[in-house]
């Protein structure tokens, strides 16, 4: 999977993204990320990338031309349009089925950061694919939406985790959150480690973190048990 990111801060997304797991993934040549600073397509003689709103109002506007120049010179390094999106509070909020979809279906991705109050309307009518918002709040910038947003999409690549951090049993990958996790020591302040987790019987391992799962879903995201797929014996 190749990622670009259109923003004015660059650095913000590079410090982020390029640490840890995802760091070593790009290193590893797994995940392809590329920052693109907003700045470097203004062209106009007083090299401004926003402006005031049409009809009053507070704050500045992103202008529609130089988004459109980054991401059509993205389009043509590249050789093909990747799918656009825009992170915005008005967008779909993500969750981890949009994500499981959208890593499915694309290997191009392009990420624009909006700051101010946002972007010029007809970028999003001429260009952007896909609005998503990371939750119902405004952020100041779309940076930190779109490291959140490029962390857990590159995460779904397969080579990006090592077996020991599949996401495939994490909290909602399922419809379920994970069950507790412990390790060394085995009792901490008097506080003793399940003694399943030390027996070494994967089959009762396996189906106590089952049951661990599907209680602490019920406890914490009642919403989530209503419609986690549990069969009636699990119930009882
Ligand atoms: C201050 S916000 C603009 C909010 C806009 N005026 C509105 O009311 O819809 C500046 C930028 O931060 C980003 N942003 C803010 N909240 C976000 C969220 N919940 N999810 C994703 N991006 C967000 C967007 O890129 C947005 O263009």
């Amino acid at each position: 999977m190749r990622i670009d990111i259109i923003t004015l801060f660059p650095e913000m997304c590079r410090c982020a993204l390029l640490e840890s797991i995802i760091g070593r993934a790009v290193k590893s040549g797994a995940v392809t990320l590329e920052f693109h600073q907003l700045r470097d397509y203004a062209f106009d003689k007083h090299k401004r990338v926003d402006d005031t709103p049409y009809g009053g109002g507070m704050g500045m506007v992103l202008k529609a031309e130089p988004i459109a120049l980054c991401f059509e010179d993205i389009c043509s390094k590249l050789g093909l349009r990747p799918h656009f999106v825009y992170m915005s509070p008005q967008g779909r909020v993500l969750n981890q089925q949009i994500l499981k979809d959208t890593a499915e279906k694309y290997d191009n991705i392009c990420i624009l950061c909006g700051h101010y109050e946002g972007i010029d309307e007809r970028v999003l009518e001429e260009l952007v694919d896909e609005e998503i918002s990371i939750g119902d709040y405004v952020l100041t910038g779309g940076e930190l939406a779109a490291c959140v947003y490029a962390d857990s999409l590159c995460r779904m690549v397969p080579g990006v985790l090592s077996d020991e951090e599949c996401f495939t049993e994490e909290s909602h990958y399922n419809g379920l959150l994970e069950y507790p996790q412990y390790t060394k020591p085995s009792v901490w302040r008097g506080r003793e480690v399940p003694q399943v987790l030390l027996s070494g019987h994967h089959k009762n391992i396996e189906e106590w973190r089952r049951m661990q799962s599907i209680i602490r879903t019920r406890e914490k995201r009642p919403d989530m048990y209503k419609i986690a797929k549990i069969s009636e014996f699990e119930i009882e």
